[in-house]
C-alpha cells in the first residue's frame, strides 16, 4: 500500500495550490531562512523536501549552494524547469525519498517547511529528522516549519475552514476532522470550478510543539530557538491563533 502523499503531490496539487504562493510570500520566507540559517554566498544547503522548488531557487540565486530532494516527480520537474540559468554547481535537485538516508553529507544547513512533516507514522518523520541531521555538518543547523497541535485546536474551535477561489473561479473548500487519540487531521479538499470538480483527501499528524521538540531530540537535534514560521521574530504562543506557524531553529 502506498501513503497517500506519494500521489497527492501531482499537477493537480500545483493548479489548487500553486496559485497561493505569492512572490513577495516566497521572498519573505527565503529572506528569513537565509537569516536563521546564517547562510552566505557559497553556503551548502539543503530543501528537503523542496516541492516545486520555490525557495530553493530564490536560495540559490541568492549564491547559497542548494541541494532540493523531494519524491514528486511532477513538482521535481516543475522545478528543473523553472531553473533559470542557474548552473548545477549552485541548484541541483534530486528525487528521493527522504526517509532513506542521504548520499551527500557535509551540508551547513538544512530546511523542512510549510508542513512537510507527519504526513506518515512518527517513526517516518523520526527517520526524516535524522537523515537530515546525518546531512548536515558537526554544528549544522536545521530548520523546521509547520502548524502545529494548538493553531488546529485554535482554528476548530472557530469553525474556520480554508477556501479559496483560483484565479479561473474554481472554489476550493477543505474540511477537516481532528482524531483526538491519534492526533492527526484529516482533511479533505473539494474543488468546483470551470475545469470540472473533484477532491483530495490527506492526513496530518499535528504535532503539539512539545511533542515536536521531544522527537527532534530523540534524532539529535537540539532546540535552539522558536519563530514565528520562517521568519526571525520569536515564536509566542499569544493570540486568536495561539501565535501561528512555527519555526523551529535546531542544531546538529
Ligand atoms: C506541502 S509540500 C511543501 C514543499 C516545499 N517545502 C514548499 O515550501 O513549497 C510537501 C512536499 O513534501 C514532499 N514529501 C513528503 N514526504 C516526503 C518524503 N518522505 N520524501 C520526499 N518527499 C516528501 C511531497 O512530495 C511534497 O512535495
Amino acid at each position: 500500500v502506498s501513503d497517500w502523499w506519494e500521489s497527492f503531490f501531482d499537477a493537480q496539487y500545483l493548479d489548487l495550490w500553486g496559485p497561493s504562493f505569492t512572490a513577495e510570500q516566497t521572498a519573505a520566507e527565503a529572506d528569513g531562512l537565509w537569516r536563521l540559517l546564517g547562510l552566505a554566498p557559497g553556503s551548502r544547503v539543503i530543501d528537503a523536501p523542496c516541492g516545486q522548488g520555490r525557495l530553493t531557487r530564490v536560495l540559490a540565486e541568492r549564491g547559497a549552494e542548494v541541494v532540493g530532494i523531494d519524491q514528486s516527480i511532477d513538482l521535481l520537474a516543475t522545478a528543473e524547469a523553472a531553473r533559470g540559468g542557474l548552473p548545477t554547481s549552485r541548484l541541483r535537485y534530486r528525487r528521493q525519498d527522504l526517509r532513506q538516508p542521504l548520499t551527500e553529507t557535509g551540508f551547513d544547513a538544512a530546511f523542512n517547511v510549510f508542513s512537510s512533516l507527519g504526513y506518515g507514522s512518527e517513526a517516518d518523520d523520526l527517520a526524516v529528522f535524522r537523515n537530515l541531521r546525518a546531512a548536515v555538518r558537526d554544528g549544522g543547523l536545521v530548520f523546521f516549519d509547520t502548524a502545529h497541535r494548538d493553531l488546529m485546536a485554535a482554528k476548530l474551535a472557530r469553525g474556520l475552514t480554508n477556501t479559496d477561489v483560483l484565479p479561473d473561479g474554481t472554489l476550493c473548500v477543505e474540511r477537516v476532522k481532528l482524531d483526538p487519540v491519534a492526533g492527526r487531521v484529516e482533511s479533505t479538499w473539494h474543488w468546483a470550478g470551470p475545469a470540472g470538480t473533484g477532491k483530495k483527501v490527506g492526513s496530518l499528524r499535528v504535532y503539539t510543539i512539545t511533542e515536536l521538540v521531544r522527537l527532534l531530540a530523540q534524532a539529535g537535534l537540539e532546540l535552539v530557538s522558536l519563530h514565528r514560521g520562517c521568519s526571525t521574530d520569536p515564536f509566542v504562543a499569544e493570540g486568536p491563533m495561539v501565535g501561528g506557524r512555527v519555526g523551529l531553529l535546531t542544531r546538529r
